[in-house]
Order: structure tokens, then C-alpha cells, then sequence
């Protein structure tokens, strides 16, 4: 008996020896230590035995039950960690691969330049206000001094939908607007930013729609100076401290006198170039004193008040300021052309 166990625990170590993963292991376990297993089997014998043979085999089989089990235990430990070891191989993760690039949107090249246009203004006080694309006649032209008929309203080529009603051609109709809200009472300080429309021939100049910034301040003793001064800071902060402005007589009828103003050139600083076609200034927007008639058809006294607007296209701003050569870019939308002004890049 004493043989057959000896023998039993020989053939099982053997067995856990060279098991090589958890499932054999564990056939292995339930082979040799179950209770119908074979040291049980064998220790049936035991009645044949003298009674002092019969405590030694009993112990003796206690031992060979345990060498298995201390045998399976430690086995299964280095299994266990092999396991984990083979785990931890197929999940390395190579760090040195390069990471991939998650591709992100950039803010349009023309809402970049409004919103410079609106901070700069909100830090000088100014408030943003909106106005309707779809306009009344009255808004557009007849408010803004230009009645049914005026010879200037060819300067503007317009998208009737009524008799009445028009795609805006400019902003300024957001200054009627906004001064008519405010029943005669200074003092007005707005910019309007939007969308207008004209009928023009898309070309590299030309849009049938874009977009313009309107300026208006209105109180007492307002001056020409508040406008140049208020555009020469505007210039300087959009193209350069260097830059500086000219006014030159122009027309519009909501103004009077009327303004055209030209920055000295950002490409040559003034001394002359193709872009500036050799004079050194750029033209970038028109202005004026708010017309007395104006003035008053929204309700305002203008023995009073005084007021001065400015309108630019802020199209133009940006091709100035990121050398873009045509308009034509802003709506196209090719990414190629969008992408160079991603900060990601
Ligand atoms: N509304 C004018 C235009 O679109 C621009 C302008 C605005 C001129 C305000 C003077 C004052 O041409």
C-alpha cells in the first residue's frame, strides 16, 4: 500500500509537472484529490491492515494528498503568472507609434475679421446691433434720404421680392432702424455687422452677396474730427500702428459732407505698388456726417444732435489684411483655402 501511494504521488507530480496551462491543472486537481480519487481508493485497503500499519498508511496517504495539493498550488501560481505575463505581450502598446490627427474646423477667415471689427468697436463703447435682411424699401433707401425715384439708388442694383420689400443692399438701414427706437433721444453708438445683397456680376471684386460693418454715433456735438479719429484707430488696429488715413470728398446721400477713406498701403507702406496701383492708399470704406434729413425723419432734432457713420466691407478687410485675391474665396468654401486659416495647423 505503502508502494501504491508512493507510486500514486510520483505519477501525479509527474503529471503537474509538465501540465502547461490552467485547464489541464485543474483536471489534473479534481483527477487526483476528489473524493472518489485514488488515494481514497487506495486507503479502502486500509481493513486488511494490522492496526498499527493502519495510522502510518493513513497519515502516509494525508501526506501524499498534500505534496499533490501543495504540488497543484504552486503550479498553478507559476501558470497563473505565465498567464498574465503572455497578457501583458499581446497588449503592449508600442509607444513610439506616431498618434493620429484628429482633424478640426477653423473659424472662417470673414467671421474672423468681423469679430475683430465688433471687439475693437465693444472696446470703444460701441454696442452690435441686428437688423432684417429682408427689407422694407422705406429702411433700405427712403429713411436713408434716397426717395422713390433719387437717380443714387442705381448705385445700389437691388433684389426686389415686393414693390416694398428688398434684400437689403447695405446695412445702413439698421441705423434707421435703431434711431428710430430711440424716439429722438442720444446719445447712439452702434455697429452692425451683416449679410447684403446687390445685383452685381460675381467676379474677383464682385458679389451678389457679402458683407458690411455700419458705424453710427449720434449726440450732441459730434464732430468730423470724432470720425477720423474713430477710423484712424480702427485702421491702425486692422492693418498696422504704422497706417495712416485720408479723407476724400464723395457722395451718398444719407451723408453730408460725404467721405471716402483710404489707408496708406500695407503692402508698400506708401510708397507705392501694384496693389495700391502706384498712389500709396487703399480705398477701404465710406462715411460722413448723418444727413440733417436723415436726422430728423427718424425723429431726431438736428439742431441738437449731430452724428457721423462709416459703412465697410468686410471683404475687403480681410483680402487686405490676408493678401486673399478674390472675393469669390469667402463662398466657395474649398477647404484648401479655408485650412490656411485653421490655428491648428
Ligand atoms: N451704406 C453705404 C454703402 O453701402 C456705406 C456707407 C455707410 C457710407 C455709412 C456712408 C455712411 O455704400
Amino acid at each position: 500500500m505503502e508502494q501504491q501511494l508512493k507510486a500514486l504521488q510520483t505519477e501525479a507530480l509527474q503529471k503537474i509537472e509538465a501540465a502547461d496551462n490552467l485547464k489541464d491543472l485543474n483536471d489534473i486537481r479534481v483527477a487526483y484529490l476528489g473524493k472518489k480519487g485514488p488515494v481514497t481508493e487506495i486507503l479502502k485497503g486500509m481493513g486488511k491492515l494490522s492496526a498499527e500499519e493502519r495510522p502510518k498508511m493513513g497519515a502516509l496517504g494525508n501526506e501524499v494528498r498534500g505534496a499533490i495539493a501543495s504540488s497543484i498550488e504552486a503550479k498553478q501560481t507559476v501558470l497563473e503568472q505565465a498567464e498574465i505575463q503572455k497578457q501583458l505581450e499581446n497588449e503592449t502598446i508600442d509607444v513610439t507609434l506616431p498618434g493620429r490627427s484628429v482633424k478640426t474646423g477653423c473659424q472662417h477667415p470673414l467671421t474672423r475679421v468681423v469679430e475683430e471689427i465688433e471687439d475693437l468697436f465693444i472696446s470703444m463703447g460701441y454696442t452690435v446691433a441686428e437688423g432684417p435682411e429682408v427689407e422694407k424699401d422705406y429702411y433700405n433707401f427712403e429713411a436713408l434720404n434716397l426717395p422713390k425715384g433719387h437717380p443714387a439708388r442705381d448705385m445700389q442694383d437691388s433684389f426686389y421680392i415686393t414693390e416694398d420689400i428688398l434684400m437689403r443692399t447695405h446695412t445702413s438701414p439698421v441705423q434707421a432702424r435703431t434711431m428710430e427706437k430711440h424716439k429722438g433721444q442720444g446719445p447712439v453708438k452702434i455697429i452692425c455687422p451683416g449679410k447684403v445683397y446687390r445685383r452685381d456680376n460675381d467676379d474677383a471684386t464682385h458679389s451678389h452677396q457679402f458683407t458690411q460693418i455700419e458705424g453710427l454715433v449720434i449726440d450732441e456735438n459730434i464732430s468730423m474730427g470724432d470720425l477720423k479719429g474713430t477710423l484712424e484707430v480702427f485702421a491702425k488696429k486692422m492693418f498696422g500702428e504704422d497706417r495712416e488715413i485720408r479723407l476724400r470728398p464723395s457722395f451718398f446721400p444719407f451723408t453730408e459732407p460725404s467721405v471716402e477713406v483710404d489707408v496708406s498701403c500695407m503692402f508698400c507702406g506708401g510708397e507705392g505698388c501694384n496693389i495700391c496701383k502706384g498712389t500709396g492708399w487703399i480705398e477701404i470704406l465710406g462715411a460722413g456726417m448723418v444727413h440733417p434729413n436723415v436726422l430728423e425723419m427718424a425723429g431726431f432734432d438736428s439742431k441738437k444732435y449731430t452724428g457721423f457713420a462709416f459703412g465697410m466691407g468686410p471683404e475687403r478687410i480681410a483680402m487686405l489684411k490676408y493678401g486673399i485675391d478674390d472675393i469669390r474665396h469667402f463662398y466657395t468654401n474649398d477647404v484648401r483655402f479655408l485650412k490656411q486659416f485653421s490655428v491648428h495647423q
